[in-house]
């Protein structure tokens, strides 16, 4: 039995990885560990908390105390999912993004080399790479060109990583994949953001003239390609993980116009975001090579997938937009728990 600690495993692409880690692969266990920040839902992980190989952990990844702590009972890999991860509120203020995002990533590394860690997973962003042009694709030879503080934040972390590669000797991976979509991403991102706002009969603010370009991938093909480097992958290296399906946000609103039976009229064009870069696109090529990893979900598919998994799961979403998903921790832990800085659940 393999023991993983995944931090960050109450957001989006964490409890989602988490999930299907317990469903398909029998001989792995999981520490769950996350801060529970805004964008931090256990209920993301409600039909996961009872099962006998995994264990929550509520704790800080800058908390030294609380990393070494969840990994007391040893750790064989740790995925680090845990970040800020957007753009707009690192627009606001970017300081809690150079405190997970760096500082962070700096405690984790210094635990995992502590305990000697068998594998350091960082799960890293094609923004790394800045902006393209209308032609070409990220390899993972492109030079970091962060533009954003969220991506600046991001790219330190890679480079950290890196060193302590080269430095230590410290076995490690990291991804660096494209715009993911699909059950449980938070309502603030672009396509969560547009089905709500849709269901609930207004507007959709598109940026700009809504022709930026992102290479769209469903979470779940996000998933299996990390779970691919873990077990493929060698230490030392990068890989990109990407859909291979650019789109414009343009296209992406049409199509959620289309499938929630609204027209134009519900589109509302807004002020740019500052710095917006203009186009992602990931050349997936080593992974494809090095991982036998592929995406397999086509997009319309996984977006009308999508579409009806927000339709049917509207208390999920509506507990976010009123706060109440802020309460679902003490609920289940009571008052107590939720009053330690760090509570260890199983
Ligand atoms: P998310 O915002 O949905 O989830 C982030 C999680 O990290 C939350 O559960 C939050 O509570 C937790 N967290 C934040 N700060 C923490 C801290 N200091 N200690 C412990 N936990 C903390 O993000 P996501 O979209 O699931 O992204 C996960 C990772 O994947 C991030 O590192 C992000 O940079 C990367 N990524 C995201 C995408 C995407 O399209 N969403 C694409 C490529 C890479
Ligand atoms: O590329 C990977 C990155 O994708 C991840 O590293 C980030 O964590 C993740 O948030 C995402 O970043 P983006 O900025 O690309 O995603 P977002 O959903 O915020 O925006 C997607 C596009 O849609 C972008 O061009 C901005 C635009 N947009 C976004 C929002 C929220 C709008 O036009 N209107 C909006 O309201």
């Amino acid at each position: 039995m393999k023991t993983y600690l995944v931090t960050g495993a109450a957001g989006f692409i964490g409890s989602n990885f988490v999930r299907q880690l317990l469903s398909e692969e029998p001989n792995v266990c999981v520490v769950a560990f996350d801060a529970l920040t805004y964008a931090g839902n256990l209920e993301n992980l409600a039909d996961c908390l009872g099962h006998e190989r995994l264990c929550f952990v509520r704790g800080n990844i800058c908390d030294v105390d609380a990393v070494r702590g969840a990994m007391s009972d040893g750790a064989d890999v740790i995925v680090n999912f845990a970040a800020e991860s957007h753009v707009d509120r690192s627009i606001l203020g970017c300081k809690e993004f150079l405190r997970t995002n760096v500082e962070g990533v700096q405690v984790l590394l210094d635990e995992a080399r502590a305990r000697k860690v068998g594998l350091f997973l960082q799960i890293s962003t094609d923004e790394v790479y800045g902006s393209l042009g209308p032609t070409g694709l990220f390899t993972e030879e492109t030079p970091l060109q962060p533009r954003s503080p969220y991506s600046a934040s991001k790219a330190a972390a890679d480079l950290l990583v890196a060193a302590y590669q080269h430095t230590f000797g410290m076995p490690a991976i990291i991804t660096r994949c494209s715009n993911n979509y699909g059950p449980f991403q938070f309502p603030e991102k672009l396509i969560p953001l547009f089905i709500t706002n849709l269901i609930e009969g207004r507007r959709v603010p598109v940026y700009g003239d809504g022709l930026n370009v992102r290479d769209w991938i469903h979470v779940a093909d996000h998933c299996r390609g990390i779970r691919a480097a873990i077990t493929g992958g060698r230490p030392g290296e990068v890989y990109n993980l990407g859909g291979n399906n650019e789109q414009t946000n343009m296209a992406i609103t049409r199509l959620l116009l289309e499938a929630l039976g609204k027209d134009d009229s519900s589109i509302q064009f807004v002020e740019d975001r500052l710095g917006h870069d203009r186009r992602y696109a990931i050349d997936a090529g080593k992974s494809a090579r090095e991982l036998g990893w592929k995406p397999c979900i086509d997009f319309k598919q996984g977006l009308a997938e999508t579409v009806h998994w927000y339709r049917t799961n509207e208390s999920w979403w509506r507990r976010i937009k009123t706060g109440e998903y802020l309460k679902y921790y003490e609920q289940q832990y009571g008052r107590a728990a939720a009053n330690r800085r760090s509570a260890v659940s199983r």
